[in-house]
């Protein structure tokens, strides 16, 4: 998928969050392009020796780390050291996820994790949260989901494929509706809600999850503990 924001940026953030793997550790692979900058950087230091092995959280991601030689795993098989994702959205170590419909997995991986390391360019970094939360459905509960989230207050879109007539479907085999909150004062309550609602498989809030953001900037990386 194609994304706004700073590639040179998210290059940066992703490479500063590569390094900190030490030999021998489980990565999860978060989905997106600035978590891909961090994947090509794990493959050239396979290449180079490092013993590394990726747990991915898409189709995607799963793909790039195969094209780059880094071996992967599974939750099943190993339990990761530390997960290296992006965010659509960044507030302290509160997250808006899922501009690329990976969510579910992404958080199941992330929070399976002993750090989740979040990268980032500074388009990301917000005071408040407030773009729409992704919120994956089961097909049938496309609709009841949808007024759930009116009842509190949003405005539900089923997102739309690119390049193919109708929704994008998840690789869950599942339907998004990306829904406008605006500014969210309550992210854990909110959260709590969603999950709440029967038919929903996962949401893109990412509440106090994240340890530490690697931040690309136009010199650098960034590291800002939370
Ligand atoms: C995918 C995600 C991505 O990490 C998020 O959309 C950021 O993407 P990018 O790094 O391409 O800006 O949550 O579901």
């Amino acid at each position: 998928m194609k994304r706004g924001g700073n590639n040179a940026q998210k290059r940066r953030a992703g490479e500063a969050a590569a390094d900190a793997v030490a030999d021998g550790q489980v990565v999860g692979l978060g989905t997106g392009s600035t978590a891909a900058h961090a994947i090509r950087a794990l493959g050239r230091a396979v290449d180079a020796g490092r013993d590394v092995e990726g747990i991915p959280t898409s189709y995607q991601s799963r793909e790039l780390a195969r094209k780059v030689g880094l071996p992967t795993t599974t939750l099943e098989e190993a339990s990761p050291d530390l997960a290296i994702d992006g965010a659509d959205q960044v507030v302290g170590s509160d997250l808006i996820k899922g501009g690329g419909a990976a969510h579910a997995r992404e958080k199941l991986v992330d929070a399976a994790a002993d750090r989740l390391l979040v990268v980032a360019d500074e388009t990301k970094l917000a005071e408040a949260l407030s773009v729409p939360v992704p919120v994956e459905v089961l097909p049938d509960a496309r609709e009841p989901v949808a007024d759930g989230v009116r009842e509190r207050g949003g405005e539900p879109t089923l997102r739309a494929a690119e390049r193919k007539d109708g929704p994008v479907v998840t690789d869950n085999g599942n339907l998004v509706l990306d829904c406008e909150f605006g500014e969210i004062d309550d992210p854990a309550g909110l959260a709590a809600d969603i999950s709440a609602l029967p038919g929903v498989l996962e949401h893109g809030l990412f509440v106090d999850m994240a340890d530490a953001i690697y931040v690309g900037t136009d010199e650098g990386a960034t590291v800002r503990e939370s």
